[in-house]
């Protein structure tokens, strides 16, 4: 199950309803998708082909589509990391860091999990997000990405332009909010 932690107190918000309520104050979107709907081996595989990667994100067209018109993302496409991943400790470290994007971050975890440290009112709160969650970090917000003891995650990433991914470590860099 998803969670929230407050790294100063401990305190943990679980369920989708109040996770989805408490992230919302914030501006950031919380939403349960499932993965029911994907055959085994589209979840289990991390090596996939270029059409299991078009079936994936076949099987989630209505919400994309849906999330693409409210917000204006462009298109999609799908993310791994795993032990077989090159250069995995490299990628982590640089993902660890703390940074913000001119353009939400979108991610659509389709298989193991991860954590999305957010600062909120400059306190930190760890987003722990599994298979079957959709998570909208919006651009400007503070954050950064951690692995799990499971050491893998598949996600469905939803962009507009490729420069709104650039990571911007400089909290003190002015954000541009781009046209909706
Ligand atoms: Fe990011």
């Amino acid at each position: 199950m998803a969670k929230i932690v407050f790294r100063s107190t401990g305190k943990v918000i679980e369920g989708e309803q109040n996770i989805k309520e408490f992230l919302s104050k914030y501006g950031i979107t919380y939403e349960r998708w499932g993965v029911e709907r994907l055959p085994e081996r589209l979840k289990e595989e991390y090596d996939l082909t270029e059409e299991e990667q078009k079936a994936i994100i076949d099987a989630y067209k209505e919400e994309l589509e849906k999330l693409k018109k409210e917000k204006g993302y462009i298109t999609e496409d799908i993310v791994v990391l795993s032990n077989k991943t090159p250069n995995l400790e490299k990628l982590l470290d640089m993902f660890k860091k703390e940074h913000h994007h001119v353009d939400d971050e979108v991610r659509f975890v389709v298989d193991g999990s991860g954590i999305f440290p957010v600062k909120i009112e400059g306190e930190i709160v760890d987003v722990y997000v599994e298979a079957g969650d959709l998570i909208v970090v919006p651009a400007g917000t503070r954050h950064w990405f951690e692995l799990d003891e499971n050491r893998k995650i598949k996600c469905i990433r939803v962009f507009k332009t490729p420069a709104g991914w650039e990571a911007i470590y400089d909290e003190n860099e002015k954000v541009s909010m781009p046209l909706r």
